[in-house]
């Protein structure tokens, strides 16, 4: 299995060996330092020779450059420099991590003239190259299947101006990182490994980090009348488990912010079977629950100074002889009933007791829950947007504005009494589906009626968190989207 690299800061000096990188802006020049590690002036050479125009992210390299005694000279692009945001950085830690190939000793010589990258930028890539750099690839017993990075220690040596100032802010970003690594590994495991015990076990790991974790089985989500999750439970002969992680980083009588995470391990359907095409990618119908897990992980282990609860609804939706039925009708915790129509909208099925779970037992200031609820979201915005359904306003623009600077974007969908209605049943206070319009708005809906007014989000991640397209920071078929999102949320506006 490959491991992570070691990410570490230093001040500027002439690299002796390695792999080594440096920066430069489109049509602008290298810094100091940057040209310092290019003793026999090739560069200016390679610019001229080559179509590179400094454009971010892109790469060019000479290897065994004249006049060193490096492996490899990279160049990689920053753009323009008035363009350069905290994305920006990012992307190049990622575009970095991309040129060092299968180095395992590499130099970034963070020297741009003409920018002064903050503390936060430069463990912005840090982050970049920790989120570039992942690979899932423990199932791959051929060594020289990943590119060659398996087994090898690779340490990333970042040049900057204030190497001190930059470790501490990267620090947290790290821990960021691991969290969103970590939902990653929980994504992409297939759910003949991840079960909802193993699920439910995994997140229980978080302890040693600090958090408080607790397992309700069967048993007790029966005597709570868990009626809605249950029934979606009940043709897999493997148990649900309902996962309550706590982290109290705050004062003590501050009440909690809350994340709710839809965790199907695998939605065949249920009896409303699915098609066969792609069906194995609902083995990532747990995003919403490992974005859980991860944002946990990543709260206590920067030691955020705020109270969570972390809540996710472990199930396996299975067609069995004790499967659920199109037609039957369960009744929730809420006292509320829901008739079945369709057993394959479960998502909203496990959410509501957990919604409401939350709700009851923890009265937070805000819950926002995280699902791959939705095939329709995907049709409406594609890839690049999850989308936010949202009962306040307040919360909206901070999620909205959380999700500009971690490029986790969010796009705000309706919601209305026109589209609830759809919702109402002949048979029980509502059906689980709402026909084929809105389907996205409909599914909210229904989670709307289990928070009260609780200030509540509902984040439908079907698009983003699961086969979304590769990018600078992101070569894995579970993004972990959500984590840094959320992660931000919590920092710039629910911590003292
Ligand atoms: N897990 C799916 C939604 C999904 C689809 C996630 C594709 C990721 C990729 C969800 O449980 C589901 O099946 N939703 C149905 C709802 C319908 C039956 C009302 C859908 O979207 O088709
Ligand atoms: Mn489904
Ligand atoms: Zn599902």
């Amino acid at each position: 299995m490959t491991e992570k690299p070691t990410v570490v800061f230093a001040k500027f000096a002439a690299p002796k060996k390695g792999s080594v990188i440096v920066l430069a802006p489109e049509g602008g020049e290298l810094g100091q330092a940057a040209a310092a590690a290019d003793p026999a002036g090739i560069l200016p050479k390679i610019f001229a020779a080559s179509e590179f125009k400094g454009k971010l992210a892109a790469v060019v390299e000479a290897l065994a450059p004249q006049g060193t005694q490096y492996d490899r000279l990279s160049v990689v692009g920053v753009g323009k420099l008035d363009a350069l945001d905290e994305q920006t950085w990012l992307k190049i830690g990622g575009a970095a991590a991309m040129a060092a190939k299968n180095a395992t000793d590499v130099t970034v010589i963070v020297d741009v003239a003409g920018a002064e990258p903050t503390a936060r930028d430069l463990a912005n890539i840090g982050l970049g190259i920790l989120l570039r750099t992942y690979v899932f690839d423990k199932y791959k017993t051929r060594k020289d299947d990943n590119g060659g990075r398996k087994d090898k220690e690779v340490k990333f040596t970042i040049q900057c101006a204030d190497p001190n100032a930059a470790k501490k802010a990267f620090a947290e970003a790290a821990a960021v990182a691991d969290g969103v690594n970590l939902a990653r590994d929980l994504v992409n495991e297939p759910a003949n490994v991840l079960g909802p015990v193993e699920f439910a076990a995994k997140a229980k790991e978080l302890e040693a980090l600090g958090v408080k974790v607790d397992i309700l089985t069967e048993k007790e989500m029966k005597r709570l009348g868990m009626g809605a999750l249950l029934g979606v439970a009940q043709g897999s002969v493997r148990p649900p488990r309902l996962v309550v992680m706590q982290w109290n980083g705050g004062k003590p009588k501050q009440r909690p912010v809350a994340f709710i995470g839809k965790g199907v391990v695998f939605d065949t359907g249920g009896i409303s079977i699915k098609p066969a095409s792609n069906m194995e990618d609902m083995k990532g119908d747990m995003a919403g629950a490992a974005a859980v897990v991860g944002l946990m992980h990543a709260l206590a282990a920067r030691k955020a100074k705020t109270n969570a609860v972390g809540i996710i609804g472990v199930v396996e939706n299975m067609p069995d002889g004790s499967a659920q039925r199109p037609g039957d009708i369960v009744t929730s915790m809420s006292g509320q009933t829901i008739e079945i129509i369709n057993t394959d909208a479960e998502g909203r099925l496990v959410l509501a007791d957990a919604l409401w779970y939350c709700k009851q037992e923890y009265k937070p200031q805000f819950m926002v829950n995280l699902a791959t609820l939705t095939g329709a979201i995907i049709v409406a915005l594609g890839n690049s947007h999850a989308g936010l359904f949202c009962n306040d306003d307040k919360l909206a623009e901070q999620l909205t504005a959380a999700g500009i600077s971690t490029g986790e974007k969010l796009w705000r969908m309706p919601m209305g009494s026109e589209y609830d209605k759809l919702i109402d049943s002949k048979n029980a206070d509502m059906k689980n589906t709402g026909g084929r319009h809105a389907g996205s708005i409909t599914a909210a809906q229904l989670l709307k009626r289990f928070v009260d007014d609780t200030p509540w989000a509902h984040l439908d991640i079907a698009g983003t968190a699961i086969g979304s397209p590769a990018s600078e920071i992101n070569q894995s078929w579970g993004s972990g989207f959500g984590v840094r999102l959320l992660d931000r949320l919590v920092a710039d506006n629910y911590e003292e």
